[in-house]
């Protein structure tokens, strides 16, 4: 059941286009980095990870064509700039290559780092889940599944190993305004995982958590910062004060990819500003695509690492001394 939004053929990147879903199973063939970065930027493939494994393999196709690579890196890191993984991906790919000189080894690491990444979010899922308690209803924003790492996913997967283990009893998605990522996107996921569901308009989160119908809020990150701040999709951080307000835990799914040690806080992350038409077509829109929760509302992040707890700033350096 899990989704493959990305595969490598025959020298070309095949990206499912998940602007399409749930109605129709596209994909594009890129030949060449430039188009891969097309489609990071206008968000056929999505999601922090998975960004990370697209970036990868166009660096490999840039490799094969015999592109700078230096050129090529900057062309990748310009197209989203939130999500850290990207620029960790690129610079990975960079050292490789400075280091290796034979054509070819940049697949070898990109298709190395998308197993990782599998294997990243299903031991960070397994711990997650096991804060979970028989009959736990959660509630998840944005989508931060299998579509949105490449792998097994972070925030879906520690849901989808709490349901196999008959730990999870429904899932409330938050619809993610504007972009639907939740409403398309999730839904299609646990849809075909067979786990119940049900879609909420983003501004219902509050008196669901308020009736208590609402047992753990589970999230994925774009970076997390080094003192434990979080940049996630926009929207998240109000999760969070709900969460604090009603007592009930906030959770972070992420591997250590997107943990930037370099960042020391939430304010010096930069926030990725969209077309205001993806809000409004009509009217002065303004489209912010992430917002940062303070580590202190964070109850804690789930990573391949280990389980992180406050205080963060010691716990993260344990795990991504940078
Ligand atoms: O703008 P998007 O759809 O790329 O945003 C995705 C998110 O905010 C996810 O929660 C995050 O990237 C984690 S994905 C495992």
């Amino acid at each position: 059941v899990t989704a493959r939004p990305l595969r490598f053929e025959d020298e070309a990147l095949l990206v499912l286009d998940q602007r399409a879903l749930p109605g129709r199973e596209t994909w594009i063939r890129c030949h060449s980095a430039a188009e891969v970065a097309d489609c990071i930027r206008e968000m056929a493939v999505r999601g922090a990870p998975a960004i990370g494994v697209a970036a990868a393999y166009a660096m490999a196709l840039a490799e094969l064509r015999g592109e700078d690579l230096e050129r090529t890196g900057t062309l990748l890191r310009a197209t989203r700039p939130t999500a850290v993984n990207l620029a960790w991906a690129v610079e990975r790919a960079q050292a490789a290559a400075a280091s290796a000189g034979d054509t070819g080894s940049l697949l070898e690491l990109a298709r190395e780092l998308h197993r990782e990444q599998d294997e990243a979010d299903r031991r960070l899922s397994a711990l997650g889940a096991a804060r979970f308690k028989a009959g736990d209803r959660a509630l998840t924003h944005c989508n931060a599944g299998a579509l949105a790492t490449a792998g097994y996913g972070t925030a879906c997967g520690v849901l989808r190993s709490a349901w196999e283990q008959g730990l999870l009893a429904q899932v409330w998605v938050d619809e993610t305004r504007p972009l639907l990522q939740g409403a398309r996107l999730t839904a299609w996921e646990l849809e075909r995982a067979g786990i119940p569901h049900r879609v909420v308009a983003d501004s219902a989160a509050g008196s669901l958590i308020a009736r208590g119908a609402v047992d753990r809020v589970v999230v994925g990150a774009d970076r997390i910062a080094a003192n434990g701040d979080v940049a996630n999709k926009i929207g998240t951080y109000p999760l969070a004060v709900l969460a604090a307000r009603h007592e009930i835990p906030f959770y972070v799914a992420a591997p250590i990819s997107t943990i930037d040690p370099a960042t020391p806080d939430g304010g010096s992350i930069p926030i990725e500003e969209r077309d205001p038409a993806e809000v409004s077509e009509h009217g002065r829109a303004f489209n912010p695509a992430f917002d940062v929760t303070p580590a202190e509302l964070v109850t804690a992040i789930f990573t391949e690492a280990g389980v992180l707890e406050a205080p963060y700033d010691e716990a993260i350096r344990r795990v991504a001394p940078g």
